[in-house]
């Protein structure tokens, strides 16, 4: 190995620290981090980093913020875990381990004339997030804007406060699986892809981004198949167990594709012939 491609090895296995500036419960499992990096980290939506904490261990954690020029990181961590479940007790001016970016994300050129259905379910809105923030900022590059969130009840649901911004510039519709007694302004009562035949979509020009529990993708693509929407416009966000995050170790392969390198952003119509990849 050159002195020049052990120093590349090295950056992309050493983490660098960040300094957690706040942290905010968003849910009961859920909170949201922002971190301070040494220097910007230069990532496109859809990717993810890999979050440690020296002798406890790694975890992939989705990028929450769209591209930004400060050092600035956004997070949100359910706690799921070993590794998880310290980060939540993590208090701001504390640090965490960073590698990244990794995996390939989303070109945010292809959605440009185009007409944008977001399918967010529950903790899929958090990686969701980088892609739907620039586009909302440069909402005149792109067609019809439609972000349809789902939550298990109203206490799960995330970022609040910025989908009911997000309704002055595109269509938002906010759903929870069941209401539950619990205040609710939102749109409806019942499953994310609930509102999809209801919806008028150009399947010439329209592109959907899924992101959420697996089970979702099979009832999101039904009905997108209703619609007509050819599967290479519908995007996929896949998560699957990692170690490395650069295509060496082989935890998350998916047939003959690695997860955290090929992906974790897939055109539909190159994992279909994959079943093990929408179980
Ligand atoms: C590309 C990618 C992006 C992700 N983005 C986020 C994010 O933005 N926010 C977030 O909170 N989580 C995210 N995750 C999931 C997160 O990585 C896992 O929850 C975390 O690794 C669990 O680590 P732990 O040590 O806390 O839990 P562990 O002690 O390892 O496991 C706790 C429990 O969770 C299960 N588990 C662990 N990892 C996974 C997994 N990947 N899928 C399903 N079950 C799992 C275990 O089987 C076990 O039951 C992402 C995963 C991937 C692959
Ligand atoms: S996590 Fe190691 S190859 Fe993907």
């Amino acid at each position: 190995m050159t002195h020049h491609t052990l120093e590349a090895t090295k950056e992309v296995f050493v983490p660098f620290f960040g300094r957690i500036v706040e942290v905010k419960d968003m849910t009961a499992r859920e909170k949201y981090f922002k971190v301070e990096l040494p220097k910007p980290l230069g990532h496109v939506p859809g990717q993810f980093v890999m979050v440690s904490l020296p002798g406890i261990g790694e975890a992939p954690i989705s990028i929450s913020c769209g591209p930004r020029n400060d050092c600035m990181l956004e997070l949100v961590i359910r706690k799921a875990g070993s590794v998880t479940g310290v980060l939540h007790t993590l208090r701001p001016g504390q640090l965490m381990g960073i590698r990244g970016p990794f995996g390939n994300g989303f070109k945010i050129e292809t959605f440009y004339g185009k007409d944008l259905v977001f399918v967010c379910g529950g903790l899929g809105l958090a990686p969701l997030r980088s892609l739907i923030t620039p586009v909302i900022e440069n909402r005149e590059k792109f067609g019809n804007v439609i972000i349809l969130s789902g939550a298990r009840n109203p206490s799960e649901e995330l970022y609040r406060d910025e989908l009911k911004a997000w309704a002055n510039k595109a269509t938002v519709i906010r759903c929870v699986d069941s209401i539950a007694n619990m205040p609710w302004d939102g749109d409806r009562e019942g499953l994310v892809t609930a509102p999809i035949p209801g919806l008028n979509l150009d399947p010439s020009k329209t592109f959907a981004v899924l992101c959420g529990p697996p089970v979702m993708y099979k009832f999101v693509v039904i009905e997108l198949d209703k619609k007509g929407i050819p599967h290479e416009q519908i995007f996929i966000d896949l998560e699957r167990r990692m170690r490395c995050g650069i295509g060496k170790c082989g935890h998350c392969q998916i047939n003959a594709r690695y997860c955290c390198r090929d992906g974790p952003v897939f055109r539909l119509s190159d994992v279909k012939d994959l079943p093990e990849a929408l179980a």
